[in-house]
Formats: C-alpha cells, sequence, structure tokens
C-alpha cells in the first residue's frame, strides 16, 4: 500500500484485501502484483490486480457489442456491467482464474492460458515448425509467460536407429527430452514461474523401458527435474498385462503403410492387430472386429481403415522390432511409480473415447499436470470455483449447498473465459489457430474437501462420492447450458458439428457401475440425499435439443487442475484433494510456509482445544490419526491426504471425471509404507474406473518434496 499510493497519502486497505491470508499475500507480491521496472516498487494492490484482469478480460464484451452493430455508448456500458461482475467472483475469491491470467491480462505479455501441448515430430526442424528444435523454441516462448507444456515424444526414432542423412546413429527420444529439460532450467531464471512440462511415451515405443527407467532409482532426484513423465497405455496392453500375453514394440520410422494415418493411429493397428495375431486365435478376432463394423475400422474415431489395409499394416514387419511382455513392462512402471512417482500411465483409449471433438484427430499428450489432453498445438485456459464459499447455514443451523448461486456463477465464468481466449496474444500463430478452431476452456474446482468438512462429510465415505457425482453435474450442466447461450450470442466454435460432436454428458458412467468396480456396497446417508434434494432437477434431453438447435461455443467447458497456487489465493484446500495435512510445511519458489490448516484451527476453536499444548502436537504429527483426547468426528472429518485408503482417492478422481470434459489432475498419496502392489492396485483400478490418467506419489520417497506433513521442531 505504501509502495502505491506513495508517502504522505493515508493508506486506507481495501476491506476486501483484508480477506486474503498472510501466505496469500506473499504469494501475490513475489510474482503477481505489477511492479515498477525501475523503482521495483509495487504497482498495484490485490484489488487494482483483480480490477485489471477484470477490466483486460471484459475488453471483449465491448468488441461482440461492437459488432452488433450497437452504439459505442450501449456498449460501454455493456462492457461495465461485466467488468464488476468478472471483479466481484474474483475479489471475493469464489473464482478465481489461472495465474497466467492473473499475472498477465492487461499487460505488454499475451499469454493467459496454463496448458499447452506442443507436437515434436521426427526431424531436426520442419517448415511446418513442429521439429524437434522449432519445439524446443516453442516451448521457451511459453515459459517466458508462465504456461507449461506436454510433448509426446513417440515420433522419434528408437535410441541408435539410422540417421539417413549424415549416416549416424540416433540418439532417441530420452535424450532429446534431456535438452527440453535443460531449457526449462535455463528459462526459469527469467519467466514468470518455474516451467513445467508432461513428456509422454507410448508404450510401443522400443525405448520404452528406457523411458520408465528415466526418472527412478539412482536417477530419481538428477534426471528430467522439470518433467513429470507418463507412459501411454491402451486398452490392448492393459488386457494384455491382465492376461499376461506380449505386445509388440514398433519402430515409428520403419512403418510406410497408409502414411496419411499418422504415425500414432498406424502403430495403434499394428500393435492391437500383432497383439491378437500372437495368440491363435487372431485373425478371426481382428476380421471380426472389423467387420462389426461394416468391413472398416474407425481408428482413433478420425480416419477409417477397411480390413485389408488394417491387415497389410499389421503384416507390414519391418516396423516391428519385438515383442515384449506387458506384465513386465507393468511391474516395471508400478515399481518405478512406487519408488519416485514417475511414471503415471496415460488411458490413450479413454481420453479419445471421450474427446468431443474427436473427429480433429487423436489425443496423443496431456499438459504438465494431466487435466489437459489436448492436439498439437492446442492449449486451454483454466479457471476454479472455490466449492467451500458455496456452503451456507440455514435458519435451522443446518449446512446446506448454495446450488443456484453455483449456477449463477458458472454463467458469468463461462463468459469470462470465453473471453480470455479473444483478449490473449498468441506469441506463435500456430497456437492461436489451434484455440480458435474450438475454444476450449476449462473451469474446475478448488475447495472440495473444505465444504466436504463444513458440510460435516468425511472424505472417504459414499456419502462424499455420491456428492461429488451429483456436484460435478451440477457444474457441467450449467456450463453447458451457458455455452449454448453464448453459442446464440457468438457463434459456435468454427469446426463445431453438431452430427460428429460427442458430449461429455452422454459419456459419462452411472455411478452404480463405478461403486461397482470398486466394491463398494454402502448407500448414502439421509443427509446427504437431503443435501441433494436442494439441487434443482437437471434436464439433459433439453441441452441436447438446445445444442442440436443453437451449438455450443466451446468443445470442452471443464477440466479439474491442481490449483497448487490459486488455492492460497483463495485461502482453500486445493482442487478436489483432501486435506494434505492438518499442519504443514509447505516450500515454493518464494520460500517456505509452516502453517497449520486455517479451517482446522477453527474447529479446534469450536471444540475449545485450541491450546499451546494441542496446538504443538498436532503440528508435530501433521494428522490427528493418533493423537488422544481428540473427539472422534474431528478425527474423521480432518483425515488427511495419508491416512485415506488410496481406493478413495481414485474413486473421487474416477466420479469428477464423468463430468469434466477435459481432465482431473490428482495425486493418489501413499503412506512411505505402501508397498509396490498398493500402486498396482492403483493403476489398475483407475483404468477400470475411467479415469483419463493416473499418478501416485509416496511419501518422502523423493530427496525433496513440495509439501511435507508436520513441522520439523
Ligand atoms: O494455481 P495455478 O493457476 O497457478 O496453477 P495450477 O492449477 O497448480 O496448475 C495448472 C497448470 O499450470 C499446470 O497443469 C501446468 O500446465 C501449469 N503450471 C506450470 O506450467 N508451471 C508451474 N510452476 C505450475 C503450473
Amino acid at each position: 500500500y505504501k509502495d502505491v499510493y506513495g508517502k504522505g497519502k493515508p493508506i486506507d486497505i481495501d476491506p476486501r484485501d483484508r480477506k486474503l491470508s498472510f501466505s496469500a499475500i506473499k504469494v501475490l507480491a513475489s510474482r503477481y502484483l505489477l511492479k515498477d521496472a525501475k523503482t521495483w516498487r509495487f504497482k498495484e494492490t490485490p484489488q487494482m490486480m483483480f480490477r485489471r484482469v477484470a477490466h483486460a478480460i471484459a475488453e471483449a464484451e465491448f468488441v461482440y457489442c461492437r459488432n452488433k452493430g450497437n452504439s459505442d455508448e450501449y456498449c460501454s456500458e455493456a462492457t461495465k456491467f461485466w467488468e464488476e461482475k468478472f471483479y466481484e467472483i474474483m475479489s471475493d475469491l469464489r473464482f478465481l482464474p489461472n495465474s497466467p491470467t492473473l499475472m498477465n491480462a492487461g499487460t505488454r505479455l499475451g499469454i493467459l492460458s496454463a496448458c499447452f501441448v506442443i507436437p515434436v515430430r521426427d526431424a531436426i526442424t520442419t517448415p511446418e515448425g513442429d521439429g524437434i528444435y522449432d519445439a524446443v523454441r516453442a516451448q521457451a516462448i511459453i515459459f517466458q509467460q508462465g504456461g507449461g507444456t506436454g510433448f509426446d515424444f513417440s515420433e522419434l526414432r528408437p535410441e541408435g536407429d539410422i540417421v539417413a542423412s549424415t549416416g549416424g546413429v540416433a540418439s532417441g527420444p530420452i535424450s532429446f527430452m534431456k535438452m527440453f529439460d535443460a531449457n526449462t532450467d535455463v528459462i526459469k531464471q527469467g519467466g514468470k514461474r518455474r516451467g513445467a512440462n508432461m513428456g509422454v511415451l507410448h508404450v510401443w515405443h522400443p525405448d520404452i523401458e528406457k523411458f520408465i527407467d528415466a526418472k527412478s532409482g539412482k536417477l530419481k532426484d538428477i534426471n528430467l527435474q522439470n518433467f513429470n513423465i507418463s507412459v501411454g497405455v491402451y486398452d490392448y496392453f492393459m488386457d494384455a498385462v491382465i492376461k499376461k500375453s506380449k505386445v509388440p514394440l514398433i519402430n515409428p520410422r520403419r512403418t510406410n503403410v497408409r502414411p496419411d494415418l499418422g504415425n500414432d493411429s498406424r502403430f495403434y493397428i499394428i500393435s492391437k492387430a500383432r497383439h491378437y495375431l500372437n495368440e491363435d486365435w487372431v485373425q478371426e478376432a481382428i476380421l471380426e472386429e472389423l467387420e462389426s463394423k461394416g468391413g472398416s475400422i474407425w481408428i482413433d474415431e478420425t480416419v477409417m481403415v477397411t480390413i485389408d489395409e488394417a491387415m497389410a499394416i499389421a503384416e507390414d514387419k519391418d516396423a516391428i522390432v519385438k515383442y515384449e511382455d506387458a506384465s513386465k513392462l507393468f511391474e516395471k512402471i508400478v515399481r518405478n511409480a512406487w519408488d519416485s512417482g514417475d511414471p503415471g500411465l496415460l488411458f490413450v483409449d479413454t481420453i479419445n473415447r471421450r474427446h468431443p471433438v474427436w473427429y480433429l484427430g487423436k489425443i496423443n499428450a496431456t499438459n504438465p499436470c494431466g487435466e489437459q489432453p489436448l492436439l498439437p498445438w492446442e492449449s486451454c485456459n483454466l479457471g476454479s470455483i472455490d466449492l467451500s464459499k458455496y456452503v451456507y447455514i440455514d435458519s435451522e443451523g443446518m449446512p446446506r449447498i448454495a446450488w443456484r448461486q453455483l449456477a449463477e456463477d458458472l454463467r458469468v465464468i463461462a463468459r469470462f473465459m470465453d473471453n480470455v481466449i479473444d483478449v490473449a496474444k498468441w506469441p506463435l500463430p500456430q497456437l492461436e489457430q489451434a484455440i480458435k478452431r474450438t475454444r476450449k476452456i476449462g473451469v474446475g474446482v478448488m475447495g472440495w474437501a473444505y465444504m466436504l468438512i463444513k458440510l460435516g462429510i468425511p472424505y472417504d465415505s459414499v456419502d462424499a462420492i455420491y456428492l461429488a457425482y451429483h456436484l460435478a453435474e451440477w457444474i457441467e450442466y450449467n456450463l453447458a447450458l451457458a455455452s449454448i447461450e453464448l453459442a446464440k450470442e457468438r457463434g459456435s466454435f468454427p469446426i463445431y458439428d453438431s452430427s460428429k460432436y460427442k458430449p461429455t454428458w452422454l459419456t459419462a458412467k452411472p455411478l452404480e457401475e463405478l461403486l461397482n468396480i470398486a466394491g463398494i456396497k454402502d448407500r448414502p446417508s439421509k443427509k446427504v440425499l437431503e443435501l441433494l434434494s436442494d439441487r434443482p432437477l437437471v434436464n439433459w434431453n433439453y441441452i441436447e435439443k438446445l445444442r442440436k438447435e443453437v451449438g455450443m461455443r466451446n468443445a470442452t467447458l471443464t477440466s479439474i487442475a491442481p490449483t497448487g497456487t490459486i488455492s492460497i489465493l483463495a485461502g482453500t484446500s486445493s482442487s478436489i484433494e483432501p486435506i494434505f495435512a492438518v499442519a504443514y510445511e509447505r516450500h515454493v519458489t518464494v520460500g517456505t510456509f509452516i502453517e497449520i490448516d486455517p479451517l482446522f484451527l477453527e474447529y479446534l476453536r469450536k471444540y475449545e482445544l485450541d491450546n499451546a499444548d494441542m496446538i504443538k502436537l498436532v503440528a508435530e504429527r501433521g494428522s490427528l490419526s493418533e493423537i488422544p483426547f481428540v473427539p472422534r468426528s474431528l478425527k474423521t472429518l480432518f483425515r488427511t491426504a495419508h491416512d485415506i485408503e488410496p481406493k478413495w482417492h481414485v474413486l473421487h478422481q474416477a466420479v469428477w471425471q464423468q463430468w469434466v470434459c477435459a481432465g482431473v489432475s490428482k495425486t493418489v498419496n501413499l503412506r512411505f509404507d505402501a508397498t509396490v502392489e498398493d500402486v498396482r492396485e492403483v493403476y489398475i483400478l483407475a483404468w477400470l474406473l475411467g479415469c483419463k490418467g493416473i499418478t501416485v506419489y509416496r511419501d518422502k520417497s523423493k530427496a525433496q518434496q513440495v509439501i511435507y506433513v508436520g513441522v520439523k521442531m
């Protein structure tokens, strides 16, 4: 305040800024609030930042309004109206856009989205700008402005393969990844924040074993430290793991049948066909599959191949390097994930089965934290609602959910997110083209654990799962309505095709099915059914009718981000995660925070347990599970990530995923003493439940982690 208002002027702190916690202010001061380049003094307060963002994002309204032939005066009014709405939801901390929007909106920097996927073709550079070094350049530009990048390296020829132009040998995807990693380290110095990457290699690649080992054992605290890595697995692979059969490894350089299919589609056919061919009943099986689809098969739902073509591709023996035991690969994956957290899995078939604009091509990669499976050059801007702010206490003293207010806010949020695409300045033409085709937005949630605590529902309970499913549906429903309304006003996204578009709401698995798969027999309590009875009815048939008549403004609507920073700003629990600990040390770029969960402190006060001894005990342990004298109700409500059985972590991810168009970022946090078998179960359950990917992290499995349970005293 002193910096902004100068000396001599009385300092009135905006009451809205008083809502921000100490950690929130520290984070804002470190990178978000604008500073004068010369004096290094702050140019804005937190409220001024929200105003800057609201103002910049509302500018899109003016353009749309003018394009309809309205007067300047009228359009200024309309723009101001939306600016106020945007400012209000942000400054009340009910909704926050992802960090790049907060940092860059209304400034010279134009990237407002957090998530990008960049293609890496098997060439040093290409005229189209999608070779290996083109990707390195794109990565640098995106990092400079605070975005995160994901890559599929599967098209790169394996290590030791021939390089025709030089007669030399190829270094393989893992070596090239090291360069992307080093690039991240270098850019970190001048960029807005530490860059994050996702590196994907599909399970059919000959270098897959090396990839699986790239961040574990001796390498775990050394290699590829700026990468999360994930193995792209397919249903045929998971089936082979269960059946203990073999799968082919394929050299991406050596297959030439139907080049128009794109490498990954061809490998898909080969690996699938070869997998069958390996067993005696093959030919029939594949023929049967093909014939059942009218003599041809949709590969990744974008291109059709005939039986003859599929067989020719499958017979393309040159491409197959060897056969590998699927279960051997899988055991390696789970052992390493147990050891170091990497690799995770991407379920490529699930992603593509549920990809609403599948007719644009097959998705092979995600952004760094997995919440955005994207096509090459695509990006997505994210924003998250703090669910805990939608719990109110009714006249009888009972906590309830403000369903209608949530619906109202979602309309404002959809508009905000759609505007972001227009006001962003895109540093590469490919990025602008890709996003403007589909206008994907990613609205997510934070404060889910806090909401449950406030409602008195334990995280590891059927009640929580029931509520998650219906709440996620409500969010998707209202955003669908909002996007249809926007389409009416502004038109559908350019490549919208009402007959091909595959809405998320038509592919959600029923809750009963999920509970059955997970072996959960309990049914929801009366309390949760009552909470749900306040929810107005949803009518998906009505949405489908509207969608077909009017269209959709955005190809995807929802995405659950980790909300690592914005949940600190909002003073809430992150994403859909359970609380990590009741007391913790958090190590972030701007320093170390020692914190006691503020909601927990509130409850301790309620129970008159907030004495120094209790606080000390809680701070040391980080969890209540073994502390005597704490009431049982408090213990069940404040169960932490490590107190909760892995199955419940996966279930939360899976139920949210059913109503989420993109992906769900979630870490299944395991106790230090969890076993390799636990990891195996988590990975298989995630696949069966229809998750799009899965990641685990076993406590203290790496030399350094961002957050530690308890406080070292
Ligand atoms: O809370 P905030 O908006 O800062 O970000 P988040 O929800 O924790 O992360 C959202 C996405 O931002 C991640 O999935 C990455 O794509 C990107 N990100 C990044 O590039 N670098 C970071 N240090 C953190 C996040």
